[in-house]
């Protein structure tokens, strides 16, 4: 088998010193009842970090605002939940892991209808669900400030518990991604128009979040081109737009940009003639390190299995990984169906036990296993 071990190097995140390269990528499982992790959470993520993951992103957990959750099973970021949340990172620290919750508000992708609070009507820079679809107000400045001062709570919580460091979930299309993406950002105030003003909302968060935390605390960044309801919509279209948008970010003091994609392999501007990723971009842009993430150890990419189906997991496209963090493009690789499946994945890899991994299916997400 080819050479994996730039895989398995050390890396410093900030003040953080990670024994490999390998991350748990974020996954919402909705199974903390009444907003809060139990036992069972715990030693999901404890077997993980025994299977050798360097660095754990919990599953988004959501920040103490009415309205940013939109399931009483979603971890909360605050209140009881943290006592949840204490026991969960003394067990990953206890198994010699790494820890940072990923923090949320879903914005206006929370259906009020089937929230714990149908009253309450969602929240987002212009009230639209997807373009032209527009279900309520938009937010007002009181609105924002809330929720940014939500954010620097739950990030100083995180600190204050012990955890290793926080990702802001500004992806997807939730709410930091909403003020993002001029597709849910109509606005002409400060936060909206050209990419400086759709990008001032989640700045705001990480100075925030920054200044809460002080100045070594690992805050990481995700963010993504697509969308849920999109998988093709584009944030940025050349490097100078991406430039543009991350160059705010990274100055308000981000430490690393995690980078979703669905596809590592993704060449992201093909008529550059550079042959990087969205991470290698991102992190050519700002010096700063990267995170990459898509389909990492699955035979067939690309493709989301539901019950009962099953999803190849395989080594084929680990050479090509691993040569690109040897060379440097991105630093770290998040894996989430593949250590779903295989909680041991980090170590099977490294021992060459590839005939021991176990396919992903769908039905892996009825139980926390
Ligand atoms: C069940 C499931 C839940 C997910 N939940 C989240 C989430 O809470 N936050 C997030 O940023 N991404 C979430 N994702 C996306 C993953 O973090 C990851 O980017 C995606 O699965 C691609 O990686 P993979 O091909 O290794 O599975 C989720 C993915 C899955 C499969």
């Amino acid at each position: 088998m080819t050479d994996l071990s730039s895989l398995f190097t050390p890396f410093k995140l900030g003040n953080l010193e990670l024994p490999n390269r390998i991350v748990m990528a974020p996954m919402t499982r909705c199974q903390s009842p009444d907003y809060t992790p139990g036992p069972d959470v715990a030693a999901y993520y404890a077997r993980r970090a025994k299977g050798g993951t360097g660095l754990i992103i919990t599953e988004g957990t959501t920040v103490d605002h009415p309205v940013a959750t939109a399931n009483d099973t979603i971890p909360a970021f605050h209140g009881r939940a943290l006592e949840g949340w204490k026991a969960v990172l003394a067990e990953v620290h206890a198994a010699g892991g790494l820890i940072m919750p990923q923090l949320w508000h879903l914005g206006m992708a929370r259906n009020p209808a089937t929230s714990p609070d149908p009253s309450l009507p969602s929240a987002g820079p212009s009230g639209l669900v997807s373009p032209g679809k527009r279900m309520t107000e938009p937010m007002r400045d009181e609105d924002i400030q809330d929720v940014v001062d939500a954010f620097a709570r739950a990030a100083a919580d995180a600190q204050t518990l012990g955890f290793d460091g926080v990702e802001l979930h500004g992806a997807h299309g939730y709410l930091i991604d909403q003020f993002f993406w001029v597709g849910t950002n109509e606005r002409t105030d400060i936060w909206g128009g050209d990419h400086v003003g759709r990008t001032r909302f989640g700045v705001e968060v990480v100075r925030a979040v920054r200044r809460a935390v002080g100045k070594e605390f690992p805050v990481v960044l995700r963010w993504s081109q697509w969308k849920m309801g999109d998988y093709a919509v584009r944030l940025v279209e050349t490097p100078r737009e991406l430039e543009q948008f991350l160059q705010p970010l990274a100055a308000a003091g981000v430490t690393a940009f995690h980078c979703s994609t669905r596809r590592f392999w993704d060449t992201e501007f093909p008529d550059s003639g550079a042959e990087l990723n969205l991470a290698g971009w991102t992190k050519r842009l700002t010096g700063l390190p990267t995170i990459s993430v898509g389909s990492v150890g699955l035979s067939k990419a690309d493709e989301v299995a539901t019950r009962g189906e099953k999803i190849n997991v395989s080594v084929a496209n680990l050479e090509l990984l691993a040569t690109a963090v040897a060379r440097g493009d991105f630093d770290l690789v998040a894996v989430g169906r593949a250590l779903l499946a295989n909680p041991e994945w980090p170590m099977l890899v490294r021992e060459g036990r590839f005939d021991e991994l176990v396919d992903y299916s769908g039905d892996a997400l009825a139980t926390l296993y």
